[in-house]
């Protein structure tokens, strides 16, 4: 059985631990680490063999197969490399943080080396297998629209109205907690995707376009999102996304549909 340790302890972890006691990831968890302790005792109780880790050499020293990053882009800037260093397979939530050239390419020359995996789960979108799969056909146009309640967006607006339109990378300084499906969809592209953010009073839901233009096929996905019971800026299906993957992961053996 995989041992995974994790790296916050907020709405995502706890949706993977349950995920754990379900049977439905085959997996031991073997280490919290949490800015805030408080939170690691919470989830602790659920998995009661798990170690709090005070620090990332506390956390490796459990002998994790797998560390999940569900915490923030500053975790990723602070730990990412060192748990590739120690030859540990790493799943990046807070994708944003890839964005930065400079540490992708040091992630991906270690990772390299040392036969090392990371992953960068869907997340709160759909369709980047297909996207990926056009990198070969060559990407003409790369889109994301992405349309929220003003209040999720931290804004008062009668009509909708466009907050931002430029590139990723700007999008994801400019709302790290809001577009990190910016990031994970320009990852899976290869390219930068353009980004329009959107605040609609007559939404609920925080949607998501994507447009991708090739030689092969037109995308158009839609996907909209109903947030996690805990924590409104996470959707719920980045949460079911990541389970997915981490059940594909830990898995013995099997059929798996999908690419
Ligand atoms: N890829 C996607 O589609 C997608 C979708 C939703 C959320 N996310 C990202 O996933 C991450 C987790 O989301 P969540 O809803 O579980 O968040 P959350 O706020 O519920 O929990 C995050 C936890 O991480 C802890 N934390 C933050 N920085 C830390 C650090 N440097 N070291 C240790 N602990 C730290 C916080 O104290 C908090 O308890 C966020 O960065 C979020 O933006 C990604």
């Amino acid at each position: 059985m995989k041992k995974l340790a994790l790296i916050g302890c907020g709405a995502i972890a706890s949706e993977i631990v349950e995920a754990v006691n379900q049977g439905v990831i085959e997996a031991e968890i073997t280490a919290f680490m949490d800015l805030a302790p408080e939170k690691c005792l919470r989830l602790q109780q659920l998995a009661p063999r798990a170690r709090i880790a005070r620090n990332i050499e506390e956390l490796l020293e459990t002998r994790p197969d797998l560390v999940v990053e569900a915490a923030s882009q500053e975790a990723v800037r602070q730990y990412a490399l060192r748990v590739v260093e120690a030859g540990v397979d790493l799943v990046v939530l807070s994708a944003g943080a890839l964005l930065d050239k400079e540490l992708l390419e040091k992630l991906n020359r270690e990772a390299e080396q040392r036969g090392v995996h990371v992953y960068v789960p869907t997340g709160a979108l759909a369709g980047l297998d297909a996207v990926r799969a056009l990198r070969r056909a060559g990407i003409r146009r790369l889109l994301l629209r992405t349309v929220k309640p003003p209040k999720s967006l931290g804004v008062e607006v009668n009509e909708p109205r466009v907050l931002y339109r430029g590139p990723a990378s700007e999008a994801v300084r400019l709302y790290p907690f809001n577009v990190n499906v910016a990031a994970a969809l320009s990852l899976a592209a290869g390219m930068e995707a353009e980004v329009e953010i959107v605040a609609d009073p007559r939404i609920e839901r925080n949607t998501h376009i994507v447009i991708v233009e090739s030689k092969a096929s037109r995308l158009e996905i839609r996907v909209e999102n109903v947030p996690s019971p805990r924590n409104p800026r996470t959707s719920l299906l980045a949460a079911l996304s990541t389970i997915e993957l981490l059940r594909r992961i830990t898995r013995s053996g099997g059929v798996e549909v999908g690419s």
